[in-house]
């Protein structure tokens, strides 16, 4: 019998829900973005959020059920994201999943959000464990050597901002659009990317560890000097600081290449993930440092690198398969990091 498990993503600014099995079918997807709650503060408020959450996650989760053509009785078990994440959003949807699990008697899986960000890439390709992953997103920039389910190793992380919560503030900073990263890289290929010099930090440093704050307040810098911004000094803006983002990446990457190349002489799998991760000028730097160090370059598709349900609904397969499910115990965890011994 093949296993189908539900999977509920309420942690920041999606409610999701979808369906999946183990054979890596897609039996649903429904997401809905709160963009229109949030556009006009610019960012993501949490009270507002959780209270969006509340309102749809029912019927989100009925439309992922009815559209998978399945029944509560053909379902292995209801996996949601038990954090990090806002704990608000968090609490609707684990309280969701806890009384489906009670009325339908279905085991209960806790996933770790980044968790869902770290296998998403399993389920569209045929990637390996032991393999290094770029998770980077709204609230993460962290590299991991992924060595199984529920088993990370992280190499390095961001000592200040994430590179997606810096495309949202210089998408702020430039008023060209909310969420920033996708109005960003529509700038940015209209753009001059050569035009302003920014830094990029952590360049040339030892380790595998991030920063992006000294770039946002670079771009914060020219945006004033500038003054009156035309159209065409945003997208030159816009490329700029997204060169200056992938330029890092790949200089990082090199080192966390070289760390997982010592410890795993034989691994080949090299993966991106999270919300950053839609981005194509991201995913060309990944591609190029796959192919110069003879590793396999994987990314899940565009609409499955931001939250969605699938990641959520997909991780709840990989650890059904390995046995690994919860009590109606389990407490929401606004803070989760994958590798806790870091
Ligand atoms: O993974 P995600 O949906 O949520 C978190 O877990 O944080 O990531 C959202 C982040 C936002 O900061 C958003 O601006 C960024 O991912 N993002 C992008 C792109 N699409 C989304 N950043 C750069 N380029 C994109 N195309
Ligand atoms: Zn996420």
């Amino acid at each position: 019998m093949t296993r189908v498990v539900i999977g509920i993503e309420t942690s920041c600014d999606e409610t999701a829900c979808a369906v999946v099995d183990e054979n890596r079918a897609v039996l649903s997807s429904v997401v809905w973005s709160q963009y229109d709650e949030h556009r006009r503060f610019g960012g993501v408020v949490p009270e507002i959020a959780a209270r969006a959450h509340l309102e749809k996650a029912d019927i989100i989760i009925g439309e992922a059920l009815k559209q998978s053509g399945k029944t509560w009785a053909d379902l292995d078990a209801v996996a949601v994201a038990g954090g990090p994440g806002l704990i608000g959003g968090v609490l609707v949807g684990v309280m969701t999943a806890k009384a489906i699990s009670l009325a339908h008697d279905l085991p209960f899986i806790a996933v770790n959000h980044l968790e869902g960000h770290a296998l998403m890439a399993r389920l569209t390709h045929p990637v390996a464990f032991p393999y290094l992953l770029l998770l980077t997103s709204g609230g993460h920039c962290q590299v991991l050597i992924v060595k199984g389910v529920g088993a990370y190793e992280k190499l390095g992380a961001t000592i200040d901002d994430s590179a997606g919560e810096c495309f949202d503030k210089v998408a702020k900073m430039l008023d060209i659009g909310y969420p920033g990263g996708p109005a960003v890289e529509k700038r940015a290929g209209l753009g001059d990317a050569k035009r302003f010099r920014f830094p990029v930090p952590m360049k040339g440093r030892v380790g595998c560890d991030f920063s992006f704050s000294g770039l946002k307040t670079a771009v914060r810098v020219c945006v004033e000097r500038q003054g009156a911004l035309t159209e065409q000094d945003k997208n030159d803006i816009c490329a700029s600081f997204q060169r200056a983002v992938c330029t890092q990446f790949q200089d990082r990457m090199v080192h966390a290449i070289e760390v997982f190349r010592h410890k795993y002489p034989d691994a080949r799998d090299l993966v991106v993930s999270g919300g950053v991760a839609a981005n194509q000028a991201v995913r060309g730097v990944f591609e190029e440092l796959a192919r110069k160090n003879g590793l396999v370059f994987s990314a899940p598709p565009i609409k499955l690198c931001t939250d969605n349900g699938v990641m959520i609904a997909w991780a709840g397969v990989e650890r059904l398969k390995c046995g690994l499910t919860d009590d109606l115990t389990f407490k929401p965890r606004p803070r989760w990091p994958l590798d806790e011994r870091a």
